[in-house]
């Protein structure tokens, strides 16, 4: 290592993959100093690795969100927060009267950890009994992860469009506490939406947007009310709205 500069051995394994394993190997040494958080650059490297999978198409999205859900569980929460340098940003964190506060969390820069990543990211901020509100995605693969208090988690699958209505049906209807996880693509649980139940709730988002590009949808939130005509087989009619309208009636 004392031939390579820190910068050529960021250009020379960045996005290969031997990535993890030097990363490893040089973590296992002294040669990254203690600014280092170890466990959290690679969890970010492998998200973002499944990410780049899923928007070359080599992975498909249903895999990608079973993929996400497993490597979600497998956070080390405790070693996340620091990463994000949570207490600074939640006791910075002024939550809107309705709807969700969006935070950007800075990265700290690490070796091994790719600075171009593949996807988005936000920590949303909410209130007790405030809402992200019901919403579907065009062309996006999202996923939450819940950092901090209770919330009443609702997802839907799209099934079909309408000029202004979508057709929905339930698939996960629970609680959910520190450390859980879900995630929205085109073809499941494409609509969710999340109820703080304590005082304060904060989630961790990613967002892979133009997930597909052949898709020719522009990528973006779809705002609906869930509240619709019930139809047979556990289906709901859902009218269209706009944003606006969404947090008035659940933000
Ligand atoms: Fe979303």
């Amino acid at each position: 290592m004392s031939t390579l500069t820190r910068r050529a051995f960021s250009r020379q394994t960045l996005g290969s993959l031997v990535t993890f394993s030097l990363l490893e190997t040089l973590i296992g040494g002294d040669v990254l100093a203690d600014e280092v958080k170890p466990v959290t650059a690679k969890w970010l490297a492998e998200l973002d690795a499944l990410g780049r999978d899923v928007r070359g198409q080599k992975l498909k999205q249903v895999d990608w969100q079973k993929k996400v859900e497993e490597l979600m569980a497998r956070v080390d929460m405790q070693d996340l927060l620091k990463f994000i340098d949570f207490d600074k940003l939640a006791a910075t964190a002024k939550p809107r009267e309705r709807g969700e506060l969006s935070l950007r969390a800075k990265f700290p820069q690490v070796e091994g950890l790719p600075t171009d990543l593949v996807f988005g990211h936000q920590i949303f901020a909410l209130g007790k009994n405030r809402s992200v509100v019901p919403h579907g995605h065009d062309n996006m693969a999202t996923a939450f992860l819940i950092l901090q208090g209770t919330f009443d988690g609702k997802h839907y699958d799209r099934l079909a469009d309408e000029k202004d209505h979508m057709i929905i049906a339930p698939t996960i209807d629970r609680q959910f506490t520190v450390g859980e996880c879900t995630t929205v693509s085109d073809h499941k649980d494409n609509v969710h939406w999340f109820k703080s139940t304590g005082d304060a709730g904060f989630i961790f988002n990613i967002h892979v947007l133009n997930v597909d590009a052949k898709s020719g949808k522009r990528t973006g939130r779809v705002y609906i009310d869930p509240n619709g005509e019930k139809l047979a087989g556990n289906k709901i009619r859902a009218r269209r709205i706009k944003e606006d309208e969404a947090v008035k009636l659940y933000g």
